[in-house]
């Protein structure tokens, strides 16, 4: 049985439907009260339990060093692949500020460049275009869980000797050619934040098949410290240990590794629930004019969101009509150079992010989303559009 939590109001039959509710059953209050029963609140067995579980499900030769954010796995993974002061990185604007928050923090320059107008992810001619003696990394973002275009990134950086970081935040269980994303390739960051498809309240990872780097990682994730990862693996500290690195305190308690260990138990399933909304919504809205659905299928999609476009500056006018419904939704992503911070990065040309961010929407989506809800949306959007 699944407790999910939601706010009293949505007891009742217009009750409000939220862009996101996370799925926390019972399954997840028991190894979370297990957790404190174990008397080890910090980094510890569970951590481990968490990581070996993550590199089981996404298969492939891979090693996992959880985080507390996603934001902190995308920083060290940087640090790890030698990405530092002087370096450029290439990522698109059209993703979360995560990613060049990240690259800053390593003292590096994020560069940002374009998007396709198909998939939304990285434009690989666009990403080629500022690549210069400075550009050390890309990162590719698999936006809303839809693969990017992973061959053609890996081709470009071969030919330029870059490292690739896939963002794969957004699409924990996406497959390419029947692989997941982060089973193969360079290295692979993840989120669990509130939101994510699972998640362990605040927490990410990194995965990689390199074992020096899993080694730099886990330095870098526990403030330099030698011996730390091995014995908190046990429920235990070293007291004499060294310090042998840089690091950071952005490691993963047992308490929070508990909820992603609940958590990815039903990942398949909380997955399977949200693809088959994803085609719902498809079938409902493909076809009407003046939308464009992104996808018609999500086999190889572990959708994050279910974003679609709205066309001909129709997209405030359609947000209201749902909100009188009672409906939430969202806008992926505010692109990163529109921000004051970001606004004098290097970047390319940008006709298609110009023109995406104000057509893209996002529509509620939850795992075990109940039938009555989708219902709802689906007539909410159909309504507005005369379907
Ligand atoms: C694309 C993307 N990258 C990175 C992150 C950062 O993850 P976290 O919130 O766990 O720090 C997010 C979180 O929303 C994200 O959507």
């Amino acid at each position: 049985m699944t407790v999910t939590v939601r706010p009293p109001a949505q007891r009742t039959g217009n009750d409000k439907i939220p862009v996101f509710v996370p799925a926390i059953g019972i399954d997840t209050m028991k190894h979370l009260t297990d957790a404190f029963d174990v008397g080890w609140l910090g980094m510890g067995a569970t951590t481990k339990d968490f990581e070996e579980r993550i590199a089981a499900y996404l298969g492939g030769d891979r090693m996992v060093v959880c985080t507390n954010t996603g934001t902190s796995a995308l920083h060290i993974a940087l640090l790890a692949a030698g990405i530092g002061p002087g370096d450029e990185v290439i990522t698109p604007s059209f993703n979360y500020v995560a990613d060049h928050q990240a690259v800053r923090m390593t003292g590096a320059s994020v560069v940002m460049c374009d998007i396709n107008d198909d998939d939304l992810g990285i434009d690989i001619a666009s990403a080629e275009a500022l690549i210069g003696p400075r550009t050390k990394a890309i990162i590719p973002l698999h936006f809303s869980g839809i693969p990017c275009r992973s061959a053609a990134v890996y081709d470009l950086a071969r030919r330029h000797g870059l490292r690739v970081i896939e963002d794969g935040c957004h699409a924990f269980g996406s497959t390419i050619d029947g692989a997941k994303i982060g089973s193969f390739g360079d290295i692979a960051c993840f989120s669990f934040d509130p939101v994510k498809i699972i998640t362990s309240i605040d927490g990410g990872c990194i995965v990689t098949s390199n074992p020096a780097e899993i080694d730099k990682l886990q330095h870098l994730r526990l403030l330099g410290v030698d011996k730390d990862t091995t014995l908190r693996y046990k429920n235990k500290r070293a007291w004499d240990y060294d310090v042998v690195d840089e690091g950071y305190r952005y490691h993963l308690t047992n308490i929070l590794a508990s909820i992603g260990v609940s958590q990815i138990k039903r990942v398949d399933e909380f997955i399977a629930s949200r693809r088959a909304v994803c085609e719902r919504y498809s079938a409902a809205f493909d076809g009407i004019d003046g939308l464009r659905v992104l996808r018609r299928s999500y086999d190889d999609v572990s959708p994050f969101i279910y974003s679609l476009r709205v066309l001909g500056g129709r997209r405030e006018a359609l947000i209201e009509h749902l909100a009188a419904r009672n409906i939430e939704v969202g806008i992926h992503f505010v692109p990163v150079h529109k921000h004051t911070y970001f606004a004098r990065a290097r970047r390319s040309p940008m006709p298609v992010t110009e023109r995406v961010v104000d057509e893209v929407l996002t529509l509620p989506l939850h795992s075990l989303q109940p039938e009555a809800w989708i219902e709802r949306v689906i007539e909410g959007v159909q309504s507005f559009f005369g379907a």
